[in-house]
């Protein structure tokens, strides 16, 4: 019998589903003492959203609890997930999108004209900083401690997957978060705050089951953690593209010229090209031959979404950053999936994808326009780690100003 592959997923991380399944669409692997199929490509990914396949129980409770949190979206099914993503698609309207780009267009103006030469700035740590300032007043979310809890949304998507002191300290964020968000939800019943209608916290507060019922405070605290939790999630493209300015001066001349689409081309190639989510995973509803692999009921199917958004056959010289990838036409959908693919209204593609183009958009405007500068330092990323930031986490350096 097959050793299980889990290990190896811990281990070798993003390389992992790469090394097993090169470039056939799908092949048979073994995770945590299940029978699986590992798929990718086009193929792969338009069978992995078939509705053969379930979200619920796909995802290991230690990680699934902390996360995305109990009763979250991510493992939900058919009605009550339409149910669900309609929440989310009413908060996340173009006109949201917009509301939101310009808060964080002030946040990162206010943050670049407090740079000075005499103290570098770990760009990571800013951007954290910056998105979840944005995010915060955005959702509706008083929050005098906006620091703290902009860390704790860090130390989730951080430690989520590393077992030891990282998991320790993510488990203990998101108990500390679920507390945060489920006082808010109370305080929002109460009448104690009164967040402007529309907004992420008044929505996720009023919100009702399928039943009709209002949500419990920890489920509506949930929801609201997955549209404030994901979006500071950003800070780490954000953090891929200071570099990739600092080594394309000619993307960074036309972003900083105003070249809308160069700089939408710019945000996609920055999701194409940096490692952030390495697979996702489903369940057979029933026994199936998923690319002729067979999975027995309850078996997982993984989708190698690292590999697919490097796959050679669509993206010729995968490992170089040209966003002129993008300007030459519009690509296959399922050959793009760093924030899921299939349908966003019926499916569990993720609703913030015009969230996550804008907020790299907006952080990469302001970056182009500040002339930064990348001291030496250590810019090795560690492939094994899921998810995974250069080691010095990109310092900057500003000039002296000239006044
Ligand atoms: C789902 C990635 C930003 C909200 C997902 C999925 C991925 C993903 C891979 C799962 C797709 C699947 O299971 O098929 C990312 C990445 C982001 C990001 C890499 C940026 C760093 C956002 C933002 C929001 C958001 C900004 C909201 C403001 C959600 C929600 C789901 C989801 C609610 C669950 C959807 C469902 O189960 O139907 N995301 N996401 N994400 N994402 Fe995102």
């Amino acid at each position: 019998m097959r050793i299980d592959d889990a290990p190896g997923l811990l281990r070798e991380g993003y390389t992992w589903a790469g090394r097993l399944r090169g470039d056939r669409p799908a092949v048979p692997i073994r995770l945590l003492g299940r029978r699986a199929a590992l798929v990718g490509g086009p193929e792969g990914v338009r069978r992995f959203y078939d509705p053969s396949l379930r979200r619920r129980g796909a995802l290991p409770l230690p990680v699934k609890l902390v996360l995305f949190g109990r009763g979250s979206i991510h493992g939900l099914d058919d009605a009550e997930h339409r149910h669900d993503k309609a929440m989310y698609l009413n908060v996340l309207t173009p006109a949201a999108v917009d509301d939101l780009s310009r808060r964080a267009q002030a946040e990162w103006s206010a943050a670049a004209s407090s740079w000075t030469a005499d103290r570098p700035v770990v760009l990571f740590d800013e951007a954290v900083r910056v998105l979840t300032a944005s995010v915060l007043s955005w959702a509706g979310i008083p929050d005098p401690r906006a620091d703290v809890t902009g860390r704790r949304l860090a130390a989730v998507l951080d430690g989520f997957a590393t077992p030891g002191a990282p998991y320790a300290r993510a488990a203990l964020a998101r108990w500390r978060l679920n507390r945060w968000a489920a006082g808010l939800v109370r305080k929002v019943r109460r009448n104690q705050i009164q967040p402007r209608p529309g907004t992420a916290l008044d929505v996720a507060a009023r919100a009702r089951d399928l039943d009709g019922s209002l949500l419990s405070e920890t489920r509506a605290a949930v929801a609201l953690l997955n549209v404030v939790r994901p979006t500071v999630a950003v800070a780490w493209f954000v953090t891929y593209a200071g570099i990739a300015l600092h080594q394309q001066p000619e993307w960074r001349r036309r972003v900083a010229s105003g070249d809308s689409a160069a700089c939408r081309a710019f945000a996609q190639e920055v999701r194409r090209l940096y490692p952030f989510v390495p697979v996702l995973a489903a369940r057979a509803r029933d026994e199936q031959d998923v690319l002729g692999v067979r999975v027995p009921a309850g078996g997982l199917v993984v989708l190698d979404v690292h590999g697919t958004d490097h796959d050679p056959t669509h993206w010729p010289e995968p490992e170089r950053f040209d966003p002129n990838r993008f300007l030459s036409g519009p690509v296959d959908p399922d050959t793009l999936v760093p924030q899921g693919g299939g349908d966003v209204r019926t499916g569990h593609r993720c609703p913030g994808e015009d969230v996550t183009l804008t907020m790299i958009e907006v952080a990469t405007r302001a970056l182009a326009e500040t002339p930064y500068t990348l001291p030496p330092q250590d810019f090795r990323v560690d492939l094994s780690r899921m998810p995974t930031l250069p080691r010095s986490r990109v310092v900057m350096t500003v000039p002296p100003s000239s006044d």
